[in-house]
């Protein structure tokens, strides 16, 4: 080595040390680190283990520094900002302090599987936020309508908590959500107008009651999956519902509509491939409309009203696997295609008020209701 280049070498070598001293005592950025330390500080001590990530975070060390000694899980930094947090889960028991609002690069908050309680504090500032994660938790009070001023927000899930009270009407401003999830809740009040680019929406087990109105999904143009069983949704399930062009996969399950108006599908390529209605209320006959959507596998009408006969078209339908319409006054004879091995479909017809329904076929083994309870129910009315 020339004694320039050594000269070069030693100042690159001082460099390198001086750089990771100064770096060991505020690399980060402060007010990034007073978040950080005031977010462990809402944590019970006594619930963090020592091997835990929370465990592992030590302020006399720089958070954001390499190589992570301490600090070893639960965050990710980009240069000298943070912007994930991401806990492991590990039963900590702790609120949730708004001082998070500091961490104003945050990307995504996921605290899952933990036992964070009381209020989802205001998050206003975190306006790079796309994921949201604080399911099975124990947080309590409304879902903040700050959250929805949040507009990059991408996934949104605040399942498996105690939340209460209405969604905010605000939400539909959230123009980049694609995923939103508050199932086992206890929100109450209608569904308000959802955000024009989600693609699934479930909020399963709560206490949503009202109409389904086409407002709340006006727009919805990529909308897949629709979970909305367990609430007091009551009223007609119109004709739009079904005609939403991306929908494939509908629960609708355990409410208590008491009409179902099922279209012919307008686009061919319809990928509606599951729709659960059990357990409703749904009066009138079974739709045959069902049958002309190409690609539906799964439906479920069990528990509901429905009388009359079953429409042959249900017995020559490829794509159909699982058919539930047990629970129901269905009368006449179950079309012969589904005895004669033309098709595989597994479910139920039991508990109705089918005549020849082959005890030798799976889908006959649950029994029909008793001749007496089926002639009150179509008395008056022509049995078909
Ligand atoms: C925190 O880190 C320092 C070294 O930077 C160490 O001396 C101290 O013991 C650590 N504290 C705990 C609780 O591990
Ligand atoms: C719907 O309700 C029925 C009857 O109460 C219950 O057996 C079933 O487990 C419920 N299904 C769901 C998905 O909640």
């Amino acid at each position: 080595m020339s004694s320039s280049k050594l000269f070069f070498f030693f100042l690159f070598i001082f460099l390198s040390f001086s750089y990771v001293k100064i770096s060991a005592k505020s690399f980060t950025f402060s007010s990034d680190i007073t978040a950080l330390q005031a977010f462990k500080a809402a944590i019970k001590t006594s619930s963090i283990k020592p091997f835990s990530c929370l465990g592992s975070w030590n302020f006399t060390n720089d958070p954001c520094s390499i190589p992570r000694t301490y600090f070893s899980c639960g965050l990710l930094c980009t240069g000298n900002r943070v912007t994930q947090l991401t806990l492991d889960p590990a039963d900590y028991v702790g609120t949730l302090t708004p001082l998070l609002s500091k961490l104003t690069q945050l990307i995504t908050l996921d605290l899952s599987t933990n036992k964070f309680y009381g209020p989802i504090p205001p998050l206003y500032a975190l306006t790079d936020l796309q994921t949201l994660v604080l399911r099975f938790n124990s947080f309590s009070g409304s879902v903040p309508p700050s959250l929805t001023s949040l507009k990059s927000l991408e996934t949104v899930d605040l399942s498996h908590n105690y939340l209460m009270g209405s969604l905010p009407n605000s939400v539909s401003s959230l123009g980049n959500l694609k995923r939103l999830d508050l199932s086992y809740n206890k929100l109450t009040g209608s569904l308000p107008k959802l955000p024009a680019n989600l693609i699934e929406l479930a909020i399963k087990a709560n206490h949503l009651s009202g109409f389904l109105y086409k407002s709340s999904f006006d727009g919805l143009t990529q909308i897949e999956v629709v979970e909305l069983s367990e609430n007091s949704f009551s009223g007609t399930l119109e004709a739009w519902f079904f005609l939403l062009p991306a929908l494939q996969q509908v629960d609708l399950a355990n409410n208590s509509f008491t009409r179902v108006d099922i279209p012919k599908p307008t686009n061919k390529n319809s990928d509606l491939v599951a729709v659960d209605l059990g357990f409703n209320k749904i009066e009138g006959y079974l739709p045959v409309n069902f049958a002309d959507y190409p690609q539906l596998a799964s439906l479920s009408l069990r528990y509901n009203r429905l009388r009359g006969p079953i429409p042959g078209e249900y017995s020559k339908k490829e794509s159909l696997k699982r058919l539930f319409l047990d629970g129901n006054f269905l009368n006449g004879s179950p079309p012969a295609g589904f005895f004669n091995g033309a098709t595989s479909v597994s479910g139920s017809l039991g508990d109705n008020c089918l005549q020849k329904c082959p005890v030798s076929s799976q889908l006959c083994l649950k029994s029909q209701k008793p001749s007496s309870i089926c002639q009150q129910a179509y008395r008056g009315k022509p049995m078909s």
